[in-house]
Formats: C-alpha cells, structure tokens, sequence
C-alpha cells in the first residue's frame, strides 16, 4: 500500500515537472511570437535585436518585478500613463501571462 502510494506520489511529481516544463517553453515560444507581432521590438530590443526608444527587455528583466510588468501592459495609468508604450489590452489573458513570464520569470 505505501508502496503504491509512493509510486502514484512520484508519478504525479514527475508528470507535474513535465507539464510545467512544456508550458514553460510555450510561453517563451508565444511570447516571441508576440514580441513580433504586437511591433514590441520596434521600441524595445531583445537579445540585442530590436528598437532603441525603449529599455531592452534584458534592462526590464534587471530591474521591473512580475506585478510592474503586467502593470505596464494592462494597467498602465497605475504605472506612469505617459503615453509612449501602446495600450496592450486587447490582449488575453494568456497573452499577457505569456509576456509576463517570459520579460520576468522570477517570482516576486
Ligand atoms: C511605440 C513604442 C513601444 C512599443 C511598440 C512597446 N513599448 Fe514597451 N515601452 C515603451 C517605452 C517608451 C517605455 C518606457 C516607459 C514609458 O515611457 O511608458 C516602455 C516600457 C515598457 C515596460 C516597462 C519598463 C519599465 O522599466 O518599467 C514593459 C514591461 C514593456 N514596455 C513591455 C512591452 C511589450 C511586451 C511590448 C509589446 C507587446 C511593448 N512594450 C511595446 C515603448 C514601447
């Protein structure tokens, strides 16, 4: 019994481990997908490709937490609202989760 037990425990972890692994690289494949296609990198570069008139998404990684960068997209009157970066709102929420994890992987 403790035995299955363990085995069905181990079992669930590792399928966990996987699960997170995979949507990890989905975000990261989305997110660059996106970074083309929502014209980010006209302003920002990233991995040294890109726009100048923005701070590098490597320079937003250094210094902006999880919540600053989703701010920026959805709720950006919270931020600063100057204005300069377009609104991202008509974006999902699995758009913005996508952005969010890719300029910011580290937890809060
Ligand atoms: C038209 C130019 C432009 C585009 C396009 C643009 N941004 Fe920005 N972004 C800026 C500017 C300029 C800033 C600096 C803050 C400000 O002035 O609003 C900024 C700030 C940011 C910040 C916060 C940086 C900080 O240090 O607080 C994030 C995160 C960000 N942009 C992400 C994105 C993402 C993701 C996209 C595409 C979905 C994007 N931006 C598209 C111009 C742009």
């Amino acid at each position: 019994m403790a035995r299955t037990l363990l085995t069905v425990g181990i079992t669930s972890l590792l399928g966990l481990a996987v699960l997170n692994t995979s949507s990890v690289a989905m975000d990261d494949a989305e997110a660059r997908k996106l970074m083309n296609s929502q014209g980010c990198k006209a302003c920002h570069s990233l991995e040294g490709d890109g726009g100048k008139s923005a701070p590098s998404f490597e320079e937003v990684r250094a210094k902006r937490s999880r919540t600053e960068v989703r701010w920026q997209l959805v709720n950006q009157e919270h931020r600063h609202g100057n204005g300069k970066i377009p609104d991202f709102s008509h974006l999902s929420d699995e758009e913005i989760d996508a952005l969010v994890n890719f300029i910011q992987p580290e937890p809060e």
